[in-house]
Order: C-alpha cells, then structure tokens, then sequence
C-alpha cells in the first residue's frame, strides 16, 4: 500500500481481535486518529483466545493478521491483550508492517499515572500467566499484581455490563488484587479488550485512590504518535485532524456469523456496522 506518492496517501490501519471485543479499541482509534481507513478482523469463530495456549493463540493470531496485512494495512494494531501477550514477537516477524500491541502503550501510561509504582493488571487467564504487564511495568520501574478475571470477558458479552452480579464478581477479583502489599496500588490497568465496557462498575469497586488505565486508549495515542513519526504514512497528517472525522472507511471480517458480529459488535463500538464479510480462515 505504501506507494511512491505519498502525499494523498491515507493510511489503512488494521485492527486484529480474537472477537469483537477490540471494537473498544477501534472506538478509541476513531476518535484519535478519525480519518484513516480501519480494517478490523473479529475471529469471532475460535475465541475465547484467553482461556487456550501460547501455541494455539500464536497459530490462529499469526494467520488472521497475514490476511489483514494482504488485503493493505499500512500498520496493524493488535488489539488483543492476549494475542499481544502470547504472539507479538511471532506476528512482527511475519508481517512486514509496523505493528503496535496494547501491552506496551498501557504499561507506558500505568507508570505515568503511579506515585507509588505499585499497580494491579487484570486481564484474562493467558494475558495474566504470560506475565507480559509485569515485565512490561517492571522494566518501567513499577511494581504489579496481576490478576486474572475470566468470568468478566462472558458476563459483558452477556450484556451484563451493568448488573448486580457483575458487579459482585468484580468486586470480589478486586477485593483479592488489591489486599495486602498492593491495598495502596494507586492505578488498576484494563488489560482485556471487554473491560473498557465496566468502567463504571470498576470504578465503583476499586479503591478510591485508584485511577483507571484503559489500554485501547493508551494504545490508539501510541499509534497516532507512530503515524506522526513515520514519514511513510505522511500523508496521515490530516488524519490526526478534526476535519477528518466521520471520513474513515471501515470494512469488518469475521470468522463467525455476519449477523451475531454486528449485533454484538454495536455494542462494543457504539455505532452501526456495515460491511462485515465472513472469512474462513484455512488451519
Ligand atoms: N480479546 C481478548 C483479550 O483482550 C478477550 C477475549 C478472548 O479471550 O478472546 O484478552
């Protein structure tokens, strides 16, 4: 896509998930950089990604990010903490584009926002055993605790993302990761894709002095910083502008039924989606 005149050149940004979850991330990018063009890939069809392997993970990530970058992304945001956690160093070497994952970007703000350098990272059971968060902030300086929340991911895919029990689950997983050592942890990060959805919910049971880092939003000012950068993608300037909003056009591929996409995916963008394709992706 990159060709030799830039100057008009709109970046095509691709965004991967392992459903619709990283439509919180999308959301995010629109809103910092609304002028590009996003191709977004839901794979919708073999997800849960963070209750499987290392090896299972990388295989499916790799695969669905070689068909994102075929179809012309100029840069490829991995919006999945577990794919980010479990297959970043794999996709990087494989596709030969820029690619940004939500791990770096959200442990860069989390050491910002800490006084104490003590914080809690909650994220799905892969994410959280891979231990990426803790070396991500650790190398920043930064103490965590890391937990993991597995029923979180199906209650807001429930649409529960406001109900009573949800918000005792989540105070229950809070409660365990802030006691101790970490009761005066001072930032909890959002390290899955659906977590964004119960901001106010976390916001309710996390400690008072706790201050919420969301990693979609860290991670879509990381890429607009890259697109800044990168003299390949100049022609991106104006995408980082007001004028270029509501100009995006954003084509979605799912593995798994068109329908059920937009009807959950909706939720998490909060707009209409169009233009979904299904795509089965050989093994
Ligand atoms: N997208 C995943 C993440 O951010 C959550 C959903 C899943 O387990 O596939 O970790």
């Amino acid at each position: 896509m990159i060709g030799a005149d830039m100057s008009n050149h709109k970046p095509c940004i691709g965004v991967f998930d392992s459903g619709v979850g990283g439509l919180t991330v999308l959301k995010a990018l629109l809103e910092v950089i609304p002028g590009a063009d996003y191709l977004y890939f839901g794979d919708t069809a073999r997800l849960p990604y963070g209750s499987k392997s290392a090896e299972t993970v990388t295989k499916y990530a790799v695969g669905a990010c070689e068909y994102l970058h075929s179809h012309g992304t100029d840069l490829l945001v991995i919006a999945c903490n577990t794919a980010t956690a479990l297959a970043l160093p794999k996709i990087e070497r494989v596709v030969g584009v820029g690619v940004v994952g939500v791990i770096e970007p959200g442990a860069q703000s989390a050491s910002g926002a800490s006084q104490n350098r003590k914080v809690v990272v909650i994220g799905t059971d892969a994410t959280i055993s891979s231990h990426a968060y803790l070396r991500a902030l650790k190398s920043r300086g930064v103490e965590a605790r890391e937990k993991a929340c597995p029923l979180l991911v199906p209650l807001v895919e429930e649409g529960w993302i406001a109900h009573p029990v949800t918000e005792q689950v989540a105070r229950i997983y809070l409660d365990e990761a802030f006691a101790g050592e970490f009761e005066s942890a001072d930032v909890l990060v959002l390290g899955c894709t659906h977590y964004p959805l119960l901001k106010p919910i976390l916001r309710r049971v996390a400690p008072a002095q706790v201050k919420i880092v969301d990693s979609a939003e860290s991670t879509a000012r990381a890429v607009a910083q890259q697109i800044r950068l990168d003299p390949k993608l100049s022609g991106a300037e104006s995408v980082n502008e007001e004028r270029g909003r509501g100009s995006s056009h954003i084509r979605f591929f799912a593995t798994d039924s068109v329908q059920k996409f937009r009807s959950l995916g909706e939720r998490f963008l909060g707009r209409k989606i169009e233009d979904v394709q299904h795509v089965d992706l050989k093994e």
